[in-house]
């Protein structure tokens, strides 16, 4: 039996790779796709997103959410995604395209309550989509089967030496969301800092013959150029790790664990604070963390992903 999943992105270089994952994987039943400002402006995140129907040659529903996070000023990452958010490669729209008006919020609501129950909700960007929703529909809690994030750490961060992106861009959205009593898998970077795909990898995915191998190589150039100098050995694949942990959770090692986001502090704006390694412990567990991974063999799930979806 498949699962059913709405997966909301800020594509993004990893969220286009993930959402090729997503695709490829037979245990996972899609039932819509959402998207969020973040990497790019929401201008951007939404008409990659639709775009991928191209990629991977499906309609699945696109809808549009939040332009800007719920307090702050919007913060993108064109120095890692490029100016376009898809490292600055077009990809055409589907010509018999759908749009769909709707706003993100009530088309996963009424999914949701759809879906009985049982609906997965995958978020790889900034967490204002999840938070509105959440937030118009006290019940959307009772629907959601888990919420599965790409997000924080329980170490350093990425885009401060406390916080990871997601969590930065939207703090008040990301400690709503933690609040909000939906099971949650967090995916930090702990570990989505260890799934990193090299130049090899992805040239001779493009080299087997693979249309989106050749895809793939295009719109990692621009994250090799920003990662390469800081000697990296590839570049990471945040956000295919929760789409694989749903449907492999035996791949990965996890702990339970209390976490709060800090919206108020100075240097610590946007850091997930857990209780994993403390003396303390918050007197609540509201989080699955997941630590560590079979990473060779979430690495074959990608690059298999990319390979089929030609
Ligand atoms: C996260 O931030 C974005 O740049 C990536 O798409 C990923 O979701 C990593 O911190
Ligand atoms: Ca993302």
């Amino acid at each position: 039996m498949s699962i059913p999943v709405w997966m909301d992105v800020d594509t993004g270089i990893d969220d286009a790779i993930a959402l090729m994952v997503l695709h490829a994987l037979p245990e996972l039943d899609v039932k819509a796709l959402s998207a969020v400002c973040g990497n790019s402006p929401l201008s951007c995140s939404y008409r990659n997103t639709r775009s991928m129907n191209t990629v991977l040659g499906t309609r699945y529903p696109v809808y549009a959410g939040a332009e800007k996070p719920l307090l702050r000023e919007a913060r993108h990452a064109p120095a890692v995604h490029g100016e376009n958010g898809l490292g600055d490669v077009e990809v055409a729209l589907p010509a018999d395209e759908v749009l769909y008006e709707e706003p993100m919020w009530d088309a996963l609501y009424a999914e949701a309550v759809r879906q009985k129950g049982q609906l997965r909700l995958i978020a790889t960007g900034p967490l204002t989509n999840v938070a509105i929703a959440l937030t118009k529909y006290s019940d959307l809690k009772d629907y959601l089967h888990t919420i599965l994030i790409m997000g924080g750490a329980t170490q350093g961060g990425n885009t401060t030496p406390s916080a990871e992106f997601n969590m930065y861009a939207d703090p008040e959205a990301a400690a709503i969301v933690f609040k909000a009593g939906v099971p949650i898998v967090m995916c930090p970077l702990d570990v989505t800092e260890r799934i990193l795909l090299t130049p090899d990898e992805w040239k001779a995915t493009a080299a087997n013959g693979a249309k989106t191998g050749q895809f793939l190589c295009d719109i990692l150039k621009k994250p090799w150029s920003f990662h390469k100098p800081y000697g990296r050995a590839g570049v990471q694949m945040h956000d295919s790790v929760p789409v694989i942990y749903l449907a492999h959770p035996e791949l990965f090692d996890t702990e339970e664990a209390g976490v709060v986001v800090e919206t108020k502090g100075t240097v610590t704006l946007g850091k997930t604070v857990t209780d994993l390694y403390s003396d303390k412990q918050f007197d609540f567990k509201n989080a699955t963390v997941v630590l560590d991974a079979d990473i060779d063999a979430v690495k074959r799930i990608i690059l298999n992903s990319i390979g089929q979806a030609s």
